[in-house]
């Protein structure tokens, strides 16, 4: 009797362990059946399975045969966990190019709302893209065609915005970075407390005054140079703001509103305000090529120092090209401008004020 119990026992234990198998074998073979039956051929199929998550096999069945799922799964670029928002945008976007929707889902920001294209997904892998500026630098890059480094530069730097069109008080907090253009100022009553004077070989004009750090840093370049026999000295550095009143009406009167705006900055608008930059050796568009000048171009920045407004960048500065114009921001910074080939205003806009 015993016996009986556990043969009865045994195969129950088969039976129910066949009907399992089964079970799931078919709920498998299924999923291939309809995969099959969709359209997809039996490659596809392999590679389906093979690339996409179990829980999303539903989200194809309901799709139905579309060859661009297959140019999605055999993208070099293709993430498996990335599958339900590739399918999500590529509904939206059926007409973009496949490696566009991908590049833009990797970027891993939130642009399930902006139409896929290749100037998006080509933004997106810059460098200094910021994604709050994503709006802008679509609108600016259709309107422009301009190049994409160019872009970048101009919407995160605002110029996009008109030079001008909105002021902000410049951050006392930044420091030796703090910006200082044709969007951000001084107050009228701004002066550094820790301006000190240059003198000696290190200066022939009469404003010679700069920020302790920036004035040592200043000296260190200047001798710096000068075992190269370049002979470095400042001819202008920290103006107060009446100082620039009177400088830029003197340039209104003979160019022009217009004209001036291009070459000077307004009250309140002069980093000279701020004790951080000096107008070294000769203030005339003929330094340009100048073996000073060339020096400046390929050392300054070991000492802090960058050309503020650069050859090409007129655009994003607002100012001509300056060739005697360095501002000091510190070593760091610097490195990161001269090698990046940036202005201030792109290095501020991605270190500092995106954080
Ligand atoms: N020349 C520069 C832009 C100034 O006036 O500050
Ligand atoms: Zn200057």
């Amino acid at each position: 009797m015993k016996k009986i119990f556990i043969i009865i026992g045994i195969l129950c234990l088969l039976l129910f362990s066949l009907f399992f198998f089964l079970h799931f074998k078919d709920k498998d073979l299924s999923y291939e059946d309809k995969l099959k039956n969709t359209g997809y051929s039996t490659d596809e199929v392999a590679l389906i399975l093979d690339k996409v998550a179990k829980k999303n096999y539903d989200l194809i069945l309901e799709i139905g045969y579309d060859k661009s799922l297959i140019n999605i799964l055999t993208s070099n670029e293709y993430k498996e966990d990335n599958f339900e928002d590739y399918i999500e945008y590529y509904m939206k976007n059926k007409d973009s190019n496949i490696n566009d929707i991908i590049t833009i889902i990797n970027s891993g920001y939130n642009l399930m709302n902006y139409p896929a294209s290749t100037l998006l997904a080509t933004l997106v892998k810059e460098k200094y893209y910021i994604n709050e500026n994503v709006a802008r630098y679509l609108d600016y890059g259709n309107n422009t065609k301009a190049d994409i480094k160019k872009i970048i530069g101009i919407v995160n730097s605002k110029a996009d915005l008109g030079f001008y069109s909105t002021s902000y008080d410049s951050n006392l907090n930044d420091d030796n970075l703090i910006l200082v253009n044709k969007f951000y100022h001084l107050k009228e009553d701004y002066i550094p407390s820790d301006l000190v004077s240059l003198s000696g070989q290190y200066n022939k004009g009469n404003n010679n005054k700069m920020r302790k750090e920036a004035a040592l840093a200043f000296m260190k370049m200047v001798d710096g140079a000068k075992i190269d026999n370049i002979i470095i000295y400042n001819l202008s550095s920290f103006r107060d703001y009446d100082y620039q009143v009177n400088l830029y009406n003197k340039y209104i009167v003979r160019d022009g509103k217009d004209l001036a705006d291009k070459y000077s900055a307004r009250p309140g608008y002069s980093e000279h305000q701020s004790g951080l930059c000096s107008d070294l050796n000769n203030i005339s568009d003929s330094f340009e090529g100048t073996d000073e000048a060339i020096w400046l171009q390929n050392n300054a920045y070991k000492y802090g120092f960058i050309l503020r407004f650069p050859k090409g960048k007129e655009d994003i500065t607002g100012y001509k090209y300056e060739p005697w114009h360095y501002r000091y921001v510190g070593v760091e910074a610097a490195k990161i401008i001269h090698e990046d080939d940036i202005t201030l205003e792109e290095y501020y806009a991605y270190y500092i004020e995106k954080k």
